[in-house]
């Protein structure tokens, strides 16, 4: 695993352990509004790189009737996703999950969905194709997958706030930084999760990916 540091620095647990991101909870709402939508109808939810656990605690309260199973390498923000997701019956202990190691779809069997938000710049390009093609093998015939962040389009970041964010990644570490959607899309149509891009406040994109339509976006 990867140690990026995020220009906010990295959230601390408070007293009860929980952690809090501000970025978390500034995204929360644009992403209620076009995750909910895409998620399935019944079934078992992954969340990759849970953070804070603010998300995955927002996106169980709003769908009950899903089961959802946060994940996250790091020890600390498993015990703070598990302390903000305390009370919550639809939400699984999080588990310990290197999204860019193979081998995980097998080990964790199937899901009807794949959430990652806000983690494909903080990972190499060969660490993504990992992480997506097992996102592509845990997904049915019917999966979907929603991915949020901050990408480049046509190689070139389409804010002077998001070249700065890459440039100041990829001098902390040159194999990580933003990714360009048409690399991201083009591997998705290829698992057959036909991707449909949609613009977020900030600049930055969800990619919701979904299995079973034969066509591109649907
Ligand atoms: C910027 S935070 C995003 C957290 C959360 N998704 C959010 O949006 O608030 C990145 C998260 O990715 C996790 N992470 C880093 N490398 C990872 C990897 N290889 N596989 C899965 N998660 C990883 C970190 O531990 C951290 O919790």
């Amino acid at each position: 695993m990867r140690r990026a540091n995020p220009p906010e620095g990295p959230p601390a647990p408070d007293a009860e352990g929980l952690m809090t991101s501000p970025a978390a909870a500034r995204n929360l709402a644009p992403i209620l509004d076009v995750l909910l939508p895409h998620l399935p109808r019944k079934g078992e939810v992954l969340e990759i790189a849970s953070g804070t656990g603010e998300h995955v605690a927002a996106f169980a309260a709003h769908r009950p009737d899903l089961t959802f199973r946060p994940s996250d390498p790091d020890p600390t923000r498993r015990r703070a996703i598990d302390a903000r997701c305390r009370g919550l019956p639809n939400v699984a202990a999080a588990i310990d999950l290197d999204a860019c190691e193979s081998g995980w779809a097998n080990a964790l069997g199937p899901v009807e969905a794949v959430i990652v938000v806000n983690l494909l710049h903080l990972i190499s390009d060969g660490e993504m194709s990992v992480l997506l093609d097992e996102a592509g093998r845990i997904l049915g015939p019917s999966g979907r997958l929603a991915i949020y962040g901050p990408f480049l389009r046509d190689g070139m970041a389409t804010s002077e706030g998001d070249a700065g964010f890459h440039a100041a990644l990829q001098a902390q570490d040159p194999a990580i930084g933003l990714k360009d959607i048409e690399v991201v899309t083009t591997v998705l149509g290829v698992l057959d999760l036909s991707p449909q891009v949609v613009e977020m406040p900030a600049n930055n994109l969800m990619i919701l990916g979904r299995r079973g339509t034969g066509v591109p976006g649907l």
